[in-house]
């Protein structure tokens, strides 16, 4: 039951306030008590209850709650290099997929490396993730594309969750027909619909089934089929939308009342109105536009609309292959023109409404989850303007310490 005192700021992310306030406290103290919170606020209104807790001294540093990377794709074999250089010579990202490029190679290259490797390699990212103060870490299947290696890369995050951070799990069968079905897509369609789903979900294995909504992946007609019988099996529906080309996907997030529609680099109009309308979170993923050098999501669109906007990192070996949150965070900044504000509200509560975890995580509030990060500056804005390697000097998830920067 420590307490942590001499904090500079503290941004508490409450939910159900604008995405401009980050409400925060300036010299705060915060208690824990086992896995929970058990007080937040100025350290002058301490309660005299806490007063001989052990205290634990944060240099007049900010705090914030651990960071939320609510769109990653974790488990993959392999990596994508040359095709980082193909796209700067010019290739386009579906033309290296034609070439057998692509999420086809990852698919190929998963299938081939053995669990233990596969587990090894995401323990390893996620150390890392933790450095930069992220807690909670929401992770997509999508490398496998047949029901047992499916199944395998969910029971591998299922493995991963146990574990001071938190992963959330996703099904992502739907990310691209694999080749193997290439000239009998219904079959993978049905695949999908009838065995990956059911199974995945009988499991336990799953808590939400998302579609890559694309003329290159599943066309609209096939991802409401899909999205739907997920939502039977109790899946929430999330989206890969409108990312290389207008399709229409907002709106079909807007219409299955999914938990979230990310990317969204070209949505439409309408797209924006049925979002907000329909409370849907638009997931903004900054890597994926930069690397692939198109126009990011109109986040600006979006909040202005009334939408709720969450920043993530997108994390895989083609479009995205960073999990460095924080930087992910000043491009939202950057080229999005969201304020630091709104983009640590985007990666803490609202990343946390996108993945359905608002209640446990994503605030610091009493009776949530103990999960924090201590920044070394001495305000929102400095840290996501002044980009360092990393500013984050201590990371607490579900109570226990799992970075610190003094005992490294
Ligand atoms: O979110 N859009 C589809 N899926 C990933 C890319 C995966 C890959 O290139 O391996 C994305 O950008
Ligand atoms: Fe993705």
């Amino acid at each position: 039951m420590p307490i942590l005192r001499n904090i500079g700021v503290l941004a508490r992310c409450l939910p159900g306030l604008p995405q401009r306030n980050c409400s925060l406290i300036p010299r705060a103290a915060l208690a824990w008590e086992g896995e929970a919170i058990r007080w937040v606020g100025p350290e002058s209104d301490l309660p005299e209850e806490l007063a001989g807790w052990p205290a634990e001294d944060a240099g007049g540093r900010l705090v914030v709650p651990g960071l939320v990377d609510c769109h990653t794709h974790l488990a993959f074999a392999g990596w994508r290099s040359e095709e980082f250089e193909l796209r700067i010579r010019g290739k386009s990202y579906l033309e290296i997929a034609a070439m057998g490029g692509g999420i086809a190679r990852t698919v190929a290259q998963t299938r081939a490396a053995d669990t233990a490797t596969l587990v090894a390699r995401c323990r390893g990212h996620l150390a890392m993730m933790a450095q930069l103060g992220v807690t909670t870490v929401e992770a997509k299947s999508g490398y496998g594309l047949s029901l047992e290696q499916e199944l395998r890369l969910l029971e591998i995050y299922r493995e991963l969750n146990s574990g001071p951070q938190r992963i959330v799990p996703t099904l992502l069968a739907a990310h691209v027909v694999p080749a193997e079905y290439r000239e009998r897509r219904t079959a993978y369609v049905d695949l999908v619909v009838e065995e990956i789903i059911p199974l995945a979900s009988g499991a336990g294995l799953a808590r939400f089934c998302d579609v890559f909504v694309e003329e290159s992946a599943f066309s609209i007609d096939e991802s409401r089929l899909i999205l739907a019988a997920g939502r039977r099996y109790g899946l929430r529906p999330k989206l890969h939308a409108d990312q290389l080309t207008s399709g229409g996907g907002a709106e079909l997030a807007a219409e299955m009342n999914a938990a979230s529609a990310d990317h969204l680099e070209r949505i439409s109009d309408p797209g924006i109105a049925a979002m907000a309308a329909a409370g849907v979170v638009a997931v903004s993923l900054p890597f994926a536009s930069l690397y692939l050098n198109v126009a990011p999501m109109p986040a600006r669109r979006l909040l202005d609309a009334g939408a709720a906007v969450a920043v993530a990192t997108d994390f895989n070996p083609g479009s995205a292959p960073s999990y460095h949150l924080p930087m992910a965070m000043m491009l939202a900044c950057t080229l999005q023109r969201m304020t630091p504000a709104e983009v640590l509200n985007g990666a803490t509560i609202v990343a946390a409404r996108a993945i359905g975890l608002e209640e446990e995580v994503g605030s610091l509030e009493a009776g949530k989850s103990a999960d924090f990060a201590v920044i070394d500056a001495e305000s929102v804005e400095q840290w996501l303007y002044h980009l360092r390697a990393n500013a984050c000097v201590r990371t607490v998830g579900r109570g226990q310490t799992i970075w610190s920067a003094s005992a490294a």
